[in-house]
């Protein structure tokens, strides 16, 4: 089982269980342009997107098999309050089907990224063939109840499947084909920048946070070089610092142990309980928002109030230059090279 696999599986199992310092913004301070009426959007690269910075995660309420009542509920506000960016994949369970049921008749108010590789007619495994490229967006194109999406992203796929080249030609024809208006790679660490390197794909989905900052020098500037549009996922670094003890969601380990080695203050006892915009998931946005080249991220949830939550939490704008070296000083002093990009 590859790792992308292994983590997606461990948030699944919980599931089942029960369970350079550039800032970006907007002038004055925030990211709610229009006197605070509107998120602000950002060019997505090259692409005709004006993707909202905040985004939404379609994992969660996948593996959580959270009920479609929830799942209306959460996605109308959201598109409501300046939402656009709609990210989902194959083998999230059934999110590429609740979002449809959910929002299928606003369509033309968002824009919608699935992903490719994980589903070879339903046998498990990963499907890095032309075959199952082709026949897995035709699956999402019919769960998705819609004739199109914005972008598919290949699903976190090793080197030697991109050097082997033959399902970017499969993404490449299912665009031309007007299946999928632009095409991109999800990952990370040296296959994204592999990926980036290709020239191949308009956009990049990368995982960057405090906990995971190997992106910030590896791929954003080969993006940014390249007109790339970047959207960041784990941006909230899964809000590790909501747990007392070593989480028992196995997905959540990794960032947990990276917070307790880095020790960032706003992550601590006295802390982690802040809910503001200088509380941890304030940080975490607006750190990843100010960084160059990040157009969006896209945040999980099962929670119909968060996006608001969230949003109010970037009002407050790009961090101090003092507080953002801070978090690249300490990273840099402590992180050792095992801490890649997280899949
Ligand atoms: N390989 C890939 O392509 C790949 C891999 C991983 C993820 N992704 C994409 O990226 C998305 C997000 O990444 P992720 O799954 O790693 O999760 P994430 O966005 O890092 O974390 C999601 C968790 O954060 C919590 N949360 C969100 N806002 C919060 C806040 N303000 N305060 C406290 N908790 C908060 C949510 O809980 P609540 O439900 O309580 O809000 C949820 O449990 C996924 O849904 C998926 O679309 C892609």
């Amino acid at each position: 089982m590859n790792e992308r696999t292994r983590r997606e599986f461990l948030i699944a199992t919980m599931a089942a269980a029960g369970g350079a310092l550039g800032l970006a913004g907007t002038a004055g301070g925030g990211w709610l342009s229009n006197q605070g009426l509107e998120l602000e959007k950002r060019r997505l690269g090259k692409t005709d997107m004006r993707v909202s910075v905040l985004g939404f995660g379609g994992a969660e309420i996948g593996f959580n098999r959270t009920e479609q009542e929830r799942v209306d509920r959460l996605l109308n506000s959201a598109i409501d309050q300046g939402l656009d960016a709609i990210d989902t994949a194959e083998c999230y369970a059934d999110s590429e089907v609740a979002i449809a049921n959910a929002v299928a008749h606003r369509r033309d108010e968002y824009y919608l990224f699935t992903k490719v590789g994980h589903w070879p007619r339903g046998g498990g495994g990963e499907g890095w063939s032309t075959t199952s490229v082709m026949e897995t967006i035709e699956r999402s194109l019919k769960r998705l109840k819609t004739e199109y999406v914005d972008l598919v992203h290949l699903h976190s796929c090793g080197i030697d499947v991109l050097e082997r080249g033959d399902v970017i030609d499969a993404l490449e024809k299912a665009r031309e084909q007007g299946k999928t208006r632009y095409i991109g790679y999800s990952g990370d660490s040296l296959a994204a920048k592999f990926a980036v390197e290709t020239d191949r794909f308009d956009t990049l989905m990368t995982s960057i946070s405090f906990c995971d900052q190997e992106a910030i020098d590896l791929t954003l500037p080969l993006c940014r070089e390249r007109g790339m549009g970047v959207i960041v996922k784990g941006g909230i670094a899964n809000a590790v610092w909501r747990y007392d003890s070593k989480p028992e969601n196995g997905y959540h380990v990794e960032y947990w142990n990276r917070m307790s080695t880095l020790g960032y203050e706003f992550t601590s006892a006295e802390n982690r309980g802040k809910t503001g915009p200088e509380g941890p998931a304030g940080i975490a946005l607006r750190f990843v928002l100010g960084l160059p080249g990040v157009h969006t991220t896209v945040v999980g949830t099962t929670n119909p109030a968060r996006f608001a939550q969230n949003a109010a939490l970037i009002e407050a704008g790009p961090l101090s230059a003092e507080r953002v070296e801070g978090i690249r000083r300490r990273w840099k002093e402590v992180a050792p090279e095992s801490w890649v990009g997280q899949v």
